[in-house]
């Protein structure tokens, strides 16, 4: 649970917001999160994950959770959600899956007819806002969906805009690429611009997680069952013993270390697998599997280890008191990573929200 004032503090910032929203594929809340601290007020998350439930409602007070599967619902069972009488933003971030260049069958996938369901509530609703954010291949992979999309709002009368956005630049300590979207039926409404352009002003590792606790592989922090390192094998420990510190990848090791498909030429390209990440730099971008030394550069920069749950969420940019799994109940860390790693970054979000509410208020 959020601590105490924090949660009063989200309460009287949106008390009085104008903008009444609704967030579409709402997760565990880092969308929400980040409009909420800049003021606007999320009516309702929608998502048809159950184990993001608890994640959204203890840490955006005032805020509903519905069991929903958007593909299923019609669009006036989403209106009734909004407050009357203010400025409607619809807001989500459909399953990036479909288009990440991890996924190579985009066809095959269903999901991306999730966005074209935003769409389709978009056009039954016409709020007059609406904020989307993806992976930026959708704009190249799956360019016809995301043509459709800007088509579809720009036939309604919005004003859109959208771009990749860089987070680091918006105070995320991580390296992350993501497309935004802004759309207003009001009038011009523009993608902020990330203020922290030169790199000496990025958020990095050692300011986000260096005052964490110290831990082994394998151990948990008794204070906080999300600071907790994943066992290594003591194959993988040799290897993030052998990675320097501070930024060492894979090349650091001695032959014996070396895995047998990293040995062959299509494997020589994945240099960060098993590596560190550098102190004074942005984290690389945090996914749902990124505790794992093997997944990418999730090893911690010093300790012999992978980063942990909460680590991750800081990262993110979450608050530390962020909650993401009840207390009475056993911790799923598949599950808590994958929320983790999903999330819109509060803080891109927070400058989101606040473009949204100088928008209105102007
Ligand atoms: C990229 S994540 C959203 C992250 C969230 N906006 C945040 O900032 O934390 C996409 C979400 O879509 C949800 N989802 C997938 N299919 C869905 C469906 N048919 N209906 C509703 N939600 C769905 C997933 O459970 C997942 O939480």
């Amino acid at each position: 649970m959020l601590n105490y004032s924090t949660r009063q503090r989200l309460l009287k910032k949106t008390a009085f917001s104008p903008v009444s929203a609704v967030d579409l594929f709402c997760g565990a809340g880092g969308l929400t999160h980040g409009l909420m601290q800049a003021g606007v007020k999320v009516e309702a998350g929608i998502d048809i994950d159950e184990k993001a439930a608890h994640a959204f409602v203890s840490n955006n007070p005032g805020s509903k959770y519905y069991l929903w599967d958007v593909g299923r619902k019609k669009y006036p069972s989403i209106d009734k959600l909004f407050t009357k009488g203010k400025y409607r933003l619809l807001a989500g971030c459909a399953p990036c899956q479909p288009f990440s260049k991890l996924t190579q069958a985009i066809d095959d996938h269903q999901c991306w007819n999730l966005l074209n369901n935003f769409a389709r509530f978009v056009a039954g609703i016409e709020p007059e806002l609406v904020t989307m954010e993806n992976v930026p291949e959708l704009a190249e992979r799956g360019q016809d969906v995301f043509d459709n999309f800007v088509g579809t709002l720009e036939d309604l009368g919005y004003y859109v805009d959208w771009k990749i956005v860089k987070c680091e630049e918006y105070g995320v300590p991580q390296f992350r690429r993501r497309l935004v979207l802004l759309a207003s039926k009001l009038g011009e409404l523009k993608v902020p611009e990330g203020r922290l352009t030169s790199t000496s002003k990025w958020k990095t590792v050692r300011k986000t997680i260096g005052s964490l606790p110290p831990l082994n592989s394998g151990e948990e922090w008794p204070d906080d069952r999300l600071h907790v390192a994943s066992l290594l094998s003591d194959l993988n420990l040799k290897r993030i013993k052998a990675t320097s510190r501070d930024g060492g990848n894979r090349h650091d090791w001695p032959d014996k270390l070396v895995l047998e498909c990293h040995k062959k030429q299509s494997g020589r390209r994945y240099h960060s697998i098993y590596g560190r990440m550098w102190w004074d730099r942005p984290s690389p971008t945090m996914t749902t599997l990124c505790t794992g030394i093997g997944n990418g550069r999730f090893g911690h920069p010093e300790q012999d280890r992978a980063i942990t749950l909460r680590e991750a969420a800081l990262l993110q940019s979450f608050p530390r008191s962020y909650e993401f799994w009840p207390k009475s109940e056993k911790l799923n860390r598949g599950a808590v990573s994958r929320m983790i790693g999903n999330a819109v970054p509060p803080k891109l979000a927070k400058a989101l929200g606040q473009a949204i509410i100088e928008h209105v208020s102007g």
